[in-house]
Formats: structure tokens, sequence, C-alpha cells
């Protein structure tokens, strides 16, 4: 086995396989921000390796190359499927660091899955990590890597950052096995959060639940037995996007055509309005669907004019939660398509599925308004895209306060979405912006994603990593 450098574990790898009708195997790329931000930050990257699951139950395929990249994956049966993925990542953590917007379950058989599983992902990434390399572990998935890598593998550099909020202790505190998933992310050099209040909710649990000494970003982990003590730097890494990739998309003349072909396929209606999302609630679907629902309702939106896009890509389907969403995502669309789409137009176009990067970004092109109303969002990376996407400085984003994009995006029109009429208002303001408006706004969006972007963040956060191993273990090479 090749051995690497820099080793990316994440729970998926960037492409799933996929078995045709026929029996055969494709690959596509795999939902979520993660994948959108990682991949690009690969593809920079020499002979980089990353470790993921494939995205499907049974047999792992054997390691394989896909645009430069290593790929290893890592085998889940369908036990660890049920237990560990839809189990306690997305039954248990998912939730409880999401503002326990339902309520998280608590079985000991996911947590053993969840251990087994992260075991077998820290040795997966152990073997290919070359010596004095670096390993990056990603998300809520795989917290106990970083502690089951260090144990097999001290000569490596260990990195987390994690894409999703880091709750508050009040209610980190429920988590039933808080204090191994403390001392698994303490494995790590340095623990990298979308958000300072992340970091610092992090430092808490560290200081109130395990005693450890913590000194503004620093946590002092003591040393067992004759081992001396190490410091972790938990600070905030704001994720971001390949900007100047996007940017260039939409110089493509075939995408602007693209997207005005999209317009005409709507009916030519003066205004889009989009959502992009996975089918998830922590993104504030419904509150959406209620906010267009009542616009239409009271005549303050004319759906010959102005049509809602609603992207929602399938997510996480056997999971109860998830279901139930689809299912009253897809009943309250029926319902106001049904009450007031025009003949032969819908008021809301919702489409149930994934599109490639152009076609997702010729939406974006299409589209007057963003509207992003997530409850609570780690980063929110539609958002910066949108943005990314508008160098006619054309188009608005309405953006819920409660995603990590709302901390950098000020210019945004922030919103509560948990208040109706807030978002019914926003949604108006949006719609009757002046060019001039829109282009002060967009400008001032446009400034902060182009100079914040993945690429930057890679960088600071690898630099950090190189920084504190090597002070933190002198006799390690550079
Ligand atoms: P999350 O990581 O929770 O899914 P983000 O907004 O941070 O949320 O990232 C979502 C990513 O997935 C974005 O890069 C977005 O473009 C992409 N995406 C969302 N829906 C689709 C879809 N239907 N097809 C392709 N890509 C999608
Ligand atoms: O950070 C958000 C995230 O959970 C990623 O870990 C993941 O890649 C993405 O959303 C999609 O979720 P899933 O891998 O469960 O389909």
């Amino acid at each position: 086995m090749s051995q690497h450098d820099l080793v990316i574990v994440a729970n998926r790898l960037p492409v799933d396989s996929r078995t045709l009708p026929d029996g055969a195997t494709e690959w596509v790329t795999s939902p979520g921000g993660l994948v959108t931000a990682m991949e690009s930050v690969m593809k920079g990257v020499d002979s980089g390796a990353w470790v993921g699951w494939a995205g499907s139950p049974g047999e792992a395929p054997d390691p394989f190359e896909a645009d430069g990249m290593h790929l290893y994956p890592v085998r889940l049966e369908a036990e660890d499927v049920e237990k560990y993925y839809e189990g306690f990542s997305n039954g248990t953590l998912w939730p409880l660091y999401h503002d326990v917007i339902v309520d998280p379950e608590f079985h000991r058989t996911w947590w053993d899955s969840y251990v087994a599983v992260n075991r077998r992902f820290a040795k997966a990434a152990a073997e290919v990590a070359s010596p004095g390399g670096t390993i990056w572990v990603h998300d809520y998935q795989l917290q106990l890597v970083p502690e089951m890598i260090r144990s097999e593998r001290p000569d490596v550099r260990i990195g987390f950052f994690n894409h999703i909020p880091f709750p508050p202790l009040e209610l980190f505190s429920q988590l039933p096995k808080r204090n191994q998933v403390l001392r698994g992310l303490l494995g790590a050099d340095l623990v990298g959060f979308q958000r300072e209040s992340d970091a610092l909710n992090f430092t808490a649990a560290a200081r109130k639940l395990l005693g450890y000494q913590v000194d503004q970003h620093t946590v002092t982990v003591p040393g067992i037995g004759a081992s001396e003590p190490r410091q972790v730097l938990a600070k905030c890494f704001p994720i971001s996007i390949d900007a100047g990739a996007i940017t260039a998309l939409t110089e493509d003349p075939e995408l602007r055509e693209r997207a005005a072909q999209l317009r005409r396929d709507l009916g030519d209606p003066k205004r889009i309005v989009l959502g992009v999302d996975r089918l998830d609630y922590t993104k504030g679907i419904r509150h959406r669907l209620k906010a267009w629902g009542e616009l239409l309702n009271d005549d303050l939106i004319d759906p010959s004019e102005t049509v809602l896009v609603q992207v929602a890509t399938p997510s996480r389907e056997r999971v109860d939660a998830y279901r139930q969403l689809r299912d009253e995502v897809e009943l309250t669309v029926g319902r106001i398509n049904g009450d007031f789409a025009p003949i032969g137009r819908p008021a809301i176009s919702y489409l149930h599925r994934s599109f490639d990067r152009r076609d997702m970004t010729a939406l974006y092109m299409a589209a007057d308004v963003a509207l992003v109303t997530s409850l609570r969002d780690g980063m929110n990376l539609v958002a910066k895209e949108y943005v990314a996407s508008r160098p006619d400085l054309r188009g608005v984003l309405v953006l819920s306060e409660f995603t990590g994009a709302a901390d950098e995006l000020r210019a945004a029109i922030l919103v509560n979405p948990h208040d109706i009429d807030d978002l019914k208002s926003s949604v108006l303001r949006a719609l009757t912006m002046s060019e001039e408006e829109q282009e002060e706004a967009m400008r001032s969006l446009r400034r902060q994603v182009l100079d914040h972007d993945v690429q930057t963040w890679a960088k600071l956060f690898l630099e950090d990593l190189e920084e504190i191993g090597r002070t933190a273990k002198p006799g390690r090479p550079a």
C-alpha cells in the first residue's frame, strides 16, 4: 500500500458508488458541503489520499484513483449503516448538535457500532499515512478517530475539522458518552470549528466535563503515566468554496444560455426565488414553504410573475425524521401548487434530485433571490455559492441568522426563520430591492467570499496544524 503525506478521513469518499439496474457500477459526486469543499482542496494536492465510505453497504471496492486523488474505501456492513451512520451519527449526534430541532435518540448498540466503525477508519488512515505525515479527520461521524490514530501512529500530525455546529454545554451534556467523545477529539493536535462560538462550546465542555485546563483556545490534556501533558488548539476556521472556479463557470456562454433557458422553461417569470438544500429538517424548508404559502394567500406574491424553485436533494432517506420531512414537504408543495399555480406553470417548482455543478451554477445565475432559512447550520455553502455565481452584481441573498455564513455575510438580508412574519417581509424586501441596492450588497458579499475561499481556509488550517505539531513534538520531522 502507498504512503501519503496528507490523508483526508471522512465518512464519505468524494464519490458514491451506485449500482445500475444492469448490475454495473457508476460513480457520482457525494452529497453535502464537506465533499464540495474538500474535493476542490484535494485537487490542488499532489498524491493526497482520501479514506472514506463508498456509500453502499457490503464489501468495499479496492483502492482506486480519481482526479489525481488516491481513494481508500472503508467497508460498512448493512448493520454499520443502520447503527453507526443512520443511528449514532444521524439519529443521535446530528439532532443534538443542531439545537435538538428533533429529539435525539440514545441507544447503547448504536454507540458500540460508532466505536467499532471509528476504529476501522482510524486503522485505514494509519496504514496509508507516511512517517511524520498529516492526517486530517472530518466531521461528527468520526470524532473518536483522532485519539485512535494517535495511539497507533504517534508520529503523525492529526487535525480534526467539525463541519457542523458544536453544541452549548447544556445540550452536549445530554450525550451519554460525552467524555469519550471529548477525549476522542482531543487526540488531535488541532480541532477546527466553523464559528468562534463552536470552539468556545468545545473548550467549555473540556474544562467543565473533563476538568482539563483551558487557556483561551488551548486545552491541556494531562499525560498518562510517564507521558508529558499535550496541548491541543481549538479554533475557528470558517469553511468556504472554490469561489474562483464558480465565478469562472459563470463566464461560459453555454452556462449563460442554460440559465436563460431555465427561465424560459419556467414560463418566463419576472422573478425566480431559489432554495437549494439537502432535504434535512435543519434547513427550515417547512418554514420557508409556510411563508411562501401565506405570501401567495395574502396576494402579496403573484404566482404568474414569481416562482419558487426548491431543489431538495435526497438525504438519509431511511431515517424516520427525514422520511416524515419528505412527506410533509411534498404534501405542502402539492397543496400550494393546487391552490395557487396558474394552469401549466408551477407556483413552486420542486426538484428532488441531484444536479451537476454546471446545472447548479446555472440555477444560481438564473435566481433573482436565494433563500437560505436554516434553523441551525454549521456554515451553509449554498449561500456562498450563490454569491460566487453573481459577478453581474445582481441578485439578493436572504440568509438565516442561524447559519455560520451569517457571521461573515453581513450584507445579506438576515432573517430569523422561526419568525414567519420576518421571513415574509424579508422575501418581499428582497423582491423589491433596487438594482443599486442589489449591487451594493452583492459587491460587499463577493469581497468576503472571494477573499476567503476554500483554498485559503485549507491553507490556514494546515499551517496552524504544522506549527502546533512542530512545537508540541520537538523530535518530529518538520
Ligand atoms: P450540507 O453540507 O448540510 O448539505 P451546505 O449548504 O453547506 O449544506 O452544502 C451543500 C452542498 O451540496 C453545496 O455545495 C450544494 O451546491 C450541494 N448541493 C445541494 N443540493 C444539491 C443537488 N440537488 N445537486 C447537487 N449538489 C447539491
Ligand atoms: O457536514 C454536513 C454533512 O453531514 C457531511 O458530513 C456530509 O458529507 C453531508 O452533510 C451529507 O450527509 P450524508 O453524508 O449523511 O449524506
